[in-house]
C-alpha cells in the first residue's frame, strides 16, 4: 500500500491528500494521519471519484462518529448520516434556503451544545462554473486581534441562537421536534483547539445573536469589530470544486461560507456528513 502524502497549500489554510486510496481511510495509521492534517492545516481536500452515501459514511468514519443532521427532510433515505444538499440556483432567484444562508460566514452546527467537530462535502453534481466554497482560518484571525481586543474577549461567553436577527437571512423551517432539539446554546467566544492546544476565535454569522454580560449594543459593536478582522481575505482559502472532491473542515477552528454565482438551473448537489464533536472549551 503505498503511503499518501500531505500536501500543504499555498494558503492561509488547507492540505490536499495525494495517493491515498479511500478504501484504506479507516486503517488506524492512515485515520492517524488524516486527523494530523485536519488539526494542523483545519482543511483537507481528497480528491477522487464520487462515492455512494455508504462509501462516504465508511470514508467519513475515520474522523470519527458520524451523526444525522437536525434537518430531517435532508438526510439521505438509506443512510440517515449523509445528507443530500441541493443548492441548485432556480429560475425564480431562489435555491434551497440552507444555500442561502451559507452565503455568509459560519461554522456547522453552532446552536448546538455539541457542535460537529469537522464536515465531510463530497460534490456529485457541480454547476459548469462558479460555486466555490471558502473557508477562514479561525486562529490567524484570532491572533491578529490586537492585544487589547483579545484580553478582552478571552473568558467571555456568547449566546448562539438557530435564527438570531444579526444573520443576513432565516434559516429553513423547522418541525416542532427540531424546534425543541435546537434551543438556545451558550458558548466560550473563544476556544481552544482540543487537539493542537491552540486558541480560536469562535464566529458564526449566521447564529451568534450576542455576548453574554452586554447590553445588545455594546455586544452588536465588538462582534461587528470582530467580523471585520474575519472579512480580510489574508484569512481566506477558496475551493474551486471537481467533481468527486471530499472537502473535510475543522468546524473548531474555522468558518466557511459559499459563493452561490452559478448559473440557474444548474444542478449543484452535495453529499454531507458531520462528525460528532466535544462541547467548546
Ligand atoms: C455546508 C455548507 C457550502 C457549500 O454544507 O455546511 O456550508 O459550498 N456548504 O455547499
Ligand atoms: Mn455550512
Amino acid at each position: 500500500m503505498a503511503s499518501p502524502e500531505v500536501v500543504p497549500l499555498k494558503a492561509p489554510l488547507g492540505a490536499r491528500i495525494e495517493g491515498l486510496d479511500r478504501a484504506d481511510a479507516g486503517r488506524p495509521e492512515i485515520a492517524s494521519l488524516l486527523n494530523r492534517a485536519l488539526g494542523e492545516h483545519l482543511l483537507v481536500i481528497v480528491p477522487g471519484e464520487r462515492m455512494t452515501p455508504e462509501q462516504m459514511r465508511g470514508f467519513a468514519s475515520a474522523f470519527g462518529r458520524p451523526k444525522p443532521q437536525v434537518l430531517r427532510y435532508k438526510r439521505s433515505g438509506t443512510v440517515p448520516e449523509v445528507s443530500i444538499m441541493v443548492s441548485t440556483l432556480m429560475a425564480d432567484g431562489t435555491t434551497d434556503k440552507t444555500a442561502l444562508r451559507s452565503e455568509d460566514w459560519h461554522t456547522d452546527d453552532s446552536y448546538l451544545a455539541t457542535p460537529a467537530k469537522a464536515t465531510l462535502l463530497h460534490s456529485i453534481e457541480l454547476p459548469s462554473q462558479g460555486g466555490t466554497t471558502w473557508f477562514c482560518n479561525m486562529h490567524s484571525v484570532y491572533e491578529a486581534l490586537p492585544e487589547a481586543v483579545r484580553r478582552r474577549i478571552d473568558g467571555k461567553r456568547a449566546i448562539h441562537s438557530y435564527d438570531t436577527s444579526r444573520a443576513r437571512n432565516r434559516p429553513s423551517r423547522r418541525t416542532a421536534q427540531e424546534v425543541a432539539e435546537t434551543p438556545d446554546v451558550e458558548h466560550p467566544l473563544v476556544r481552544t483547539h482540543p487537539e493542537t492546544g491552540r486558541k480560536a476565535l469562535y464566529l458564526n454569522f449566521n447564529r451568534l445573536d450576542r455576548i453574554v454580560g452586554m447590553e445588545r449594543e455594546e455586544s452588536d459593536a465588538l462582534l461587528d469589530a470582530l467580523a471585520v478582522e474575519a472579512r480580510k481575505p489574508e484569512h481566506h482559502h477558496g475551493h474551486a470544486w471537481s467533481l468527486g472532491d471530499i472537502v473535510v473542515w475543522d468546524n473548531r477552528a474555522t468558518m466557511h461560507r459559499v459563493d452561490v454565482d452559478y448559473p440557474v438551473g444548474e444542478a449543484r448537489v452535495m453529499q454531507r456528513v458531520l462528525i460528532e464533536g466535544d462541547r467548546p472549551y
